[in-house]
């Protein structure tokens, strides 16, 4: 009774735990057209027509054999996409996730399909049929690196890729843990049940997981081969305890294989080998030993030395018959054919024995795309849900991209572009694309997008963008025009306002910012006002200049000729040309002081610049140098970088304008030179915060440096120039 009752609790315990086992089983039949309970099983299974799979289609498999699973499979259009199933799972749990292949015969002599199989975005392997009739089982054992996986199929080589069942099995919590699970997947080579009843694999529900045992019965090419002679397969019916790390199922381990002349041997192929590997060996002593019976062995092949010194007794190990011993061997170097070979030692009167083995290989889980760029596509997605690019499946860049974005080859892949024109986008470009630092270019033209332009100023690398025909609205961002890359940046027919930067005028960047009401050049308006004014007021002074010029010509002209001698003397160094003497003029002129600018010649420069040796800076077209006029004043001095021809026009209209602008916030002209290809722009020194800065400006105003002045006084010849 008291055993009874045990018993009793034991069962429940075991088929409660089942059930809670089964109810998180996913199994897809691909290409099905119906769910069912499969009678054999009791398991569920769901078919992937519309809601789980949209793509492909179902066509039918002409097998023999009956389960229903095999009899349709799901046909994936012959393109450069990637089809993908994805699976919710628990972040951190195990799985075995399994996909099933089976052809089946096909009325064409077309090439049997070769293609890839991916888990998420490592490869899992190359699917190549040989045989139309053979179910293909790829398995993988997996920690759930998040809430969910993908599975895809995709770049077939040959035929049209397909697949016949996608299945995901929790595992329980002590199973296949290894120390490189972080970085590694588990695909699964081999999983042998020796000593089996029949050809049929070993599965659910026997093994609650419903791992695939496969029979040691049978038949294919290069499996299990090279069998020792003497091998006999045994059996019992009586209970084996296998409760420890792996929980085979019990019957896998009521049956075994033993070498009665001392020798076990085996020879089989591993697919995608050689690798490293986790390899398992299941033994559970299942004959009664008489009591002058032992059976010890060891590893004999292949060679490891830090197991094969090691005698295997299976009783002893597992603390008893009947009872699992499970030794592992975590990470050892396996080859393409394995064999495999244990030997009795000399003072064992039984051969070695053999339940069961498997073997995986490690497959090195690849990074999927950066996070952060998905969370932009994902927004994105967002702004059109219901549109077909918006449901493409998997990582947007592995095994095969997007048809929207474009990916680097780094590691993770980065976006590198995004395709979206006239895709009816709805809402605002979301902020997080601010952190895309990968991405060159952004097309979004011709949707529905509002609001303003987020902050993308860590988008470095940008160099094309096209946001025209929106309803986008808001200023344009200052730093646009600094974005080192920028190229070419379309705004047109939006609803921007505020002042265009600056940087978009110098035509350095194609510009296009048509129909925008709000959109203005303000710098440039207030140029053309300044310009008016500078220009009416340069006239007048021109003529002052003329009329007191002559005059003064005219009184010099007068003292010339009264002291003759002294003057030639006095003046030799500086009075032989006459646009030194005129600058000289000019000088004792305060009214025209900052409207007219003079030729200065070089060799006046080279001495007021001590042969330009000290350099106070960089504008725009060339080095600014310090330097002092010969009557105290000091001059900064710029020389133009460039002297090939077509900076000429340029440099005389800078003249032109700049002697003619007169504004606070600009640096005075007060001459030029052009001599031997050399263009050279003298302009008035500046120390921060002089005089003028209190006389001139109100104190709060921010006050702009010396340098920025120069700056714009060259941008505002440069802008006026172009009008
Ligand atoms: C099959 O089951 C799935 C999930 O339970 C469901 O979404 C789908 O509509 C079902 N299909 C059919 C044909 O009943
Ligand atoms: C779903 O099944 C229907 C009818 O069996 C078929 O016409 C349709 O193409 C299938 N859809 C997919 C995506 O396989
Ligand atoms: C799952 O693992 C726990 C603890 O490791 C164990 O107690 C339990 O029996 C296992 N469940 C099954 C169904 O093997
Ligand atoms: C199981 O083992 C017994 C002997 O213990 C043998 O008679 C029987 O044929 C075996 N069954 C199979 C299917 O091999
Ligand atoms: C296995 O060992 C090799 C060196 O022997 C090492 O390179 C590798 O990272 C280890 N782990 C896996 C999972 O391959
Ligand atoms: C083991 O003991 C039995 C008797 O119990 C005997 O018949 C047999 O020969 C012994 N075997 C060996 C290997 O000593
Ligand atoms: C071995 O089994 C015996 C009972 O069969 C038990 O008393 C003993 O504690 C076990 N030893 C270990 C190490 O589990
Ligand atoms: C992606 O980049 C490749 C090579 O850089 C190019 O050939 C391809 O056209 C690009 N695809 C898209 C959608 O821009
Ligand atoms: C302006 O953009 C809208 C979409 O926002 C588009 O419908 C319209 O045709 C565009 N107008 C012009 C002149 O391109």
């Amino acid at each position: 009774m008291a055993l009874y009752s045990h018993f009793l609790v034991l069962y429940l315990f075991f088929v409660s735990s089942v059930i809670c086992q089964v109810t998180e089983f996913i199994s897809i039949d691909c290409g099905g057209t119906s769910n069912y309970t499969d009678p054999r099983t009791g398991l569920a299974w769901v078919s992937d027509n519309g809601t789980i799979m949209k793509y492909g289609k179902s066509s039918e498999a002409q097998v023999s054999n009956g389960n229903t699973q095999y009899q349709r499979r799901r046909d994936f259009p012959i393109d450069s996409n990637k089809y993908c199933y994805t699976l919710g799972t628990k972040e951190r749990r195990r799985y075995l996730v399994r996909a099933t292949f089976q052809y089946g015969s096909s009325e064409n002599e077309d090439a049997y399909p070769k293609f890839d199989l991916y888990l998420d975005t490592t490869k899992w392997s190359t699917m190549v049929v040989l045989d139309a009739s053979r179910v293909y089982v790829k398995e993988m054992i997996i920690r759930a690196p998040s809430s969910s996986i993908d599975v895809c199929i995709c770049c077939a080589t040959t035929g049209s890729p397909f697949i016949s069942t996608l299945e995901l099995r929790p595992l329980n919590l002590s199973m296949y843990a290894t120390d490189f699970e972080d970085n590694f997947f588990l695909e699964v080579a081999a999983r042998v049940n020796f000593g089996a009843l029949s050809k049929d694999a070993i599965r659910y529900p026997d093994d609650p997981y419903d791992r695939i045992w496969g029979s040691d019965l049978e038949k294919r090419q290069n499996y299990l081969v090279g069998v020792a002679p003497g091998t006999v397969r045994i059996n019992t019916s009586r209970y084996v305890d296998t409760r420890t790390r792996e929980y085979p199922p019990v019957k896998v381990m009521q049956t075994a294989v033993v070498g009665t002349e001392g020798i076990l041997s085996y020879r089989l192929n591993l697919e995608d080998f050689p690798a490293n590997a986790r390899a398992y060996a299941y033994f559970a002593e299942i004959e009664d030993l008489g009591a002058n019976e032992t059976r010890k062995f060891k590893l004999q092949q292949p060679f490891l030395s830090d197991y094969s010194n090691a005698v295997v007794n299976i009783a002893e190990n597992a603390n008893g018959s009947y009872t699992l011993y499970e030794p592992s061997y975590m990470n050892v170097s396996l080859d393409f054919v394995l064999s495999f070979s244990f030997a009795k030692t000399r003072d064992s009167t039984l051969g070695p024995l053999l339940n069961a083995i498997e073997i995986s290989k490690y497959l090195k889980i690849e990074p999927k795309t950066d996070s952060k760029d998905v969370t932009v596509l994902n927004a994105l997605r967002f702004l059109s849900a219901e549109s077909a690019w918006a449901n493409e499946q998997g990582d947007p860049c592995v095994p095969a991209h997007w048809e929207w974005v474009n990916c680097s080859s780094t590691t993770p892949p980065r976006i590198t572009k995004i395709a979206l024109s006239g895709k009816n986008l709805k809402g605002e470009i979301p902020p997080e694309i601010n952190n895309m630092e990968q991405l060159t270019e952004l097309w979004l033209d011709g949707n529905f997008l509002t609001g303003p332009i987020p902050g993308i100023s860590n988008l470095v690398n940008l160099k094309i963008v096209h946001l025209e025909n929106n309803k986008l609205n808001g200023p344009l961002p200052k730093y646009l025009g600094s974005l080192p890359k920028l190229q070419a940046l379309y705004i047109q027919n939006n609803s921007f306002s505020g002042e265009i930067p600056s940087e978009f005028l110098t035509g350095k960047v194609i510009f296009n910012y048509e129909h925008n009401p709000g959109l203005h050049k303000e710098a440039r308006k207030k140029m053309h006002l300044k310009l008016i004014v500078g220009i009416s007021i340069g006239i007048l002074a021109g003529l002052l200049v003329v009329v007191i010029g002559s005059l003064l010509f005219l009184r010099n002209l007068q003292r010339k000729t009264s002291h003759k001698k002294s003057e030639v003397q006095g003046n030799s160094l500086r009075a032989s040309t006459k646009p030194s003497t005129a600058y000289s003029v000019a000088r004792g002129w305060h009214m025209m002081d900052e409207g007219v600018s003079y030729y200065i010649p070089l060799p006046e420069l080279e001495e007021a610049t001590k042969n330009f040796s000290k350099k106070i800076g960089r504008g725009s077209f060339g080095t600014v140098y310090y330097g002092q006029m010969k009557d105290g004043k000091e001059v900064a001095v710029k020389i133009m970088a460039d002297s090939s021809t077509h900076l000429t026009l340029q440099f005389v209209t800078e003249v032109a304008l700049l002697s003619r602008i007169h504004h606070r916030n600009l640096v005075p002209l007060l001459g030029y030179c052009e001599e031997e290809h050399q263009r050279i722009l003298v302009y008035e020194y500046m120390h921060n915060g002089t005089l003028r800065d209190h006389i001139h400006g109100p104190v709060n105003q921010k006050r702009l440096d010396w340098l920025a002045r120069l700056q714009i006084a060259e941008d505002a010849a440069k802008d006026a120039c172009r009008t």
